[in-house]
């Protein structure tokens, strides 16, 4: 095995066990390495099975099921409009608009260079600063279209974080 396979296999178990709650299932397990991760390698699934004494398949079975999983590698830029109410209320519409015309997807997905990962959100925990985007773990409130845009583009640029 080699030491990136290693290092990636320490990560998921440390992600597995530093879970807070008593009660480790399957699925809070496999959001536990999503969120450490970004997506679930295989070898997520190995190690969940591993920890949860499931069958690869039943942990396949729960991975597969829910939509926010990925199980390939997010963008280098992870771009996450809210999508939750009091966004929405306040244009979280427009927001998606430009943020769409910026990274040059009609939706949710991967850029084809792969630079941007575009996702919608239900809530960002931010409602006081509605509408509001997140750009890798940062999250930006007040948005308007060009502030969003001008974010978004300037992420690939290196002058934002
Ligand atoms: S609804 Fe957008 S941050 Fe809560």
């Amino acid at each position: 095995m080699s030491s990136h396979q290693e290092d990636l296999r320490q990560r998921i178990r440390q992600a597995i066990a530093g879970q807070p709650q008593p009660t480790v299932t399957i699925l809070s397990s496999l959001l536990a390495v999503q969120d450490a991760l970004g997506w679930l390698p295989a070898e997520a699934i190995e190690e969940v099975a591993t920890r949860t004494g499931a069958t690869i398949n039943d942990v396949w079975a729960v991975a597969s099921f829910y939509t926010n999983f990925r199980f390939s590698p997010p963008g280098p830029h992870t771009v996450e409009v809210c999508w939750g109410p009091t966004c929405h209320l306040l244009g979280a519409q427009a927001i998606l608009q430009a943020v769409q015309e910026a990274v040059g997807l009609p939706g949710e997905g991967d850029t084809p260079d792969g630079r941007y990962s575009l996702k919608l959100n239900t809530c960002l925990g931010a409602c006081a600063q509605a509408p509001a985007l997140a750009l890798g773990h940062r999250i930006y409130g007040r948005m308007t279209p060009e502030t969003a845009r001008r974010l978004v583009e300037g992420v690939n640029q290196g002058e934002a974080s």
